[in-house]
């Protein structure tokens, strides 16, 4: 679907609306769209009250891996589908409550979107590619890591599989494989939120900022803005199928802190410790041919830009 104009009463659910990205995708959508009505799905067990300060929708707080949605919700009055609700901690090991509350959530709600074939645009994530060092584009091997990756991998194989059905192949699915994500909100995610964010704490404690030895491992680090961007491009598409959100270079954490030093007025040296992961990612980037033809995305901060626009929110709050 085209993303319909902006007076238009657009009727849209957000899962996972109390979290970092869902929210900020929330909060853009009632600011841009007056009369949009916003259903926002999440039970709080990662997200935060605070992310949704002056919002004006519903709020329904269940477990998607359990809701009965046509309970909550009727399919005639849902006009768009965001789906960001995830378990979002990577270093959760139970393997059975990763994949059934990410699958099942996702399961629950292509079930109700499929008699009208409500668009969805879903979150996936960098983590389908593993360890794999190099650029990623959307057709390489998906190779996941851990079990978090693992599970993304299945909530693009159900989309492919309902989309494959023979009734339903018109239907817009589009996964999102959001890379590094950082920028204002992320607060609340604790040791889950970006290295970018982990570091500004650090050093505004004045203490060194810590990283793996030597600061050369690359990531691709993407601002909030950019990867809401995407998501909403990928909706307006009207295109089924994956597409990479990243900032499309790859920069290390000697950047970032050097970036930091630049923002922040300081002159922090790093401090390089040992490595004990053996699934550390030593190097993420997008390639960004896909999703810059199809969906139009361009990103709009690079890794100086984003950190300096983050820093300056977060001195301010
Ligand atoms: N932040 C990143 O760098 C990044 C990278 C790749 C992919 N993603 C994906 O983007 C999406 C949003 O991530 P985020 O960074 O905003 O994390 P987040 O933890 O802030 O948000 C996830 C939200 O989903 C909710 N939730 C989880 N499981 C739920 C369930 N079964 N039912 C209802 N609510 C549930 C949580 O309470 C939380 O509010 C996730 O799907 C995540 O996997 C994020």
């Amino acid at each position: 679907m085209a993303l319909p104009a902006k007076s238009v009463r657009w009727r849209v659910v957000v899962t996972g609306g109390a979290g970092f990205i869902g929210s900020t995708l929330v909060k853009r959508i009632e600011r841009e769209w007056e009369n949009a009505e916003v259903t926002v799905i999440d039970d709080f067990r990662s997200g935060h009250f605070k992310n949704l300060e002056g919002f004006r929708g519903e709020v329904i707080a269940q477990n998607l891996a359990k809701i009965k949605l046509k309970d909550f919700l009727e399919p005639k009055a849902v006009d768009a589908i965001f789906h960001l609700a995830s378990i979002t901690d990577t270093r959760e090991q139970d393997q059975r409550k990763m994949t059934w509350d990410n699958v099942e959530s996702f399961r629950r709600l292509l079930e109700f979107a499929r008699e009208k074939q409500i668009p969805i645009t879903y979150a996936s994530s960098a983590a389908t590619y593993g360890i794999d060092a190099r650029i990623n584009s959307e057709t390489d091997e998906r190779k996941p890591a851990n079990v978090y990756g693992f599970s993304k991998v299945q909530l693009e194989n159900l989309a492919a599989k309902y989309l494959s059905e023979p009734d339903l192949q018109g239907w817009k699915i589009a996964g999102t494989r959001y890379f590094n994500v950082y920028g204002p909100g992320e607060a609340h995610k604790g040791p889950m939120a970006s290295m970018i964010y982990q570091l500004y704490l650090q050093m505004k404690a004045g203490k060194k900022p810590r990283v793996f030895k030597a600061g050369e491992q690359k990531r691709d680090f993407v601002h909030v803005d950019d990867v809401v961007n995407c998501t909403l491009l990928a909706m307006n598409s009207g295109k089924s199928g994956v597409f990479n959100a990243g900032s499309g270079e790859a920069r290390s954490f000697n950047d970032v802190i050097s970036v930091l030093n630049h923002e922040m007025e300081t002159n922090f040296k790093p401090e390089y410790i040992e490595n004990p992961f053996a699934f550390f990612q030593p190097f993420t980037q997008a390639d960004l041919a896909r999703s810059s033809k199809e969906l139009g995305y361009k990103p709009k901060y690079n890794l100086e830009a984003g950190i300096k626009q983050y820093v300056a929110w977060l001195e301010k709050k």
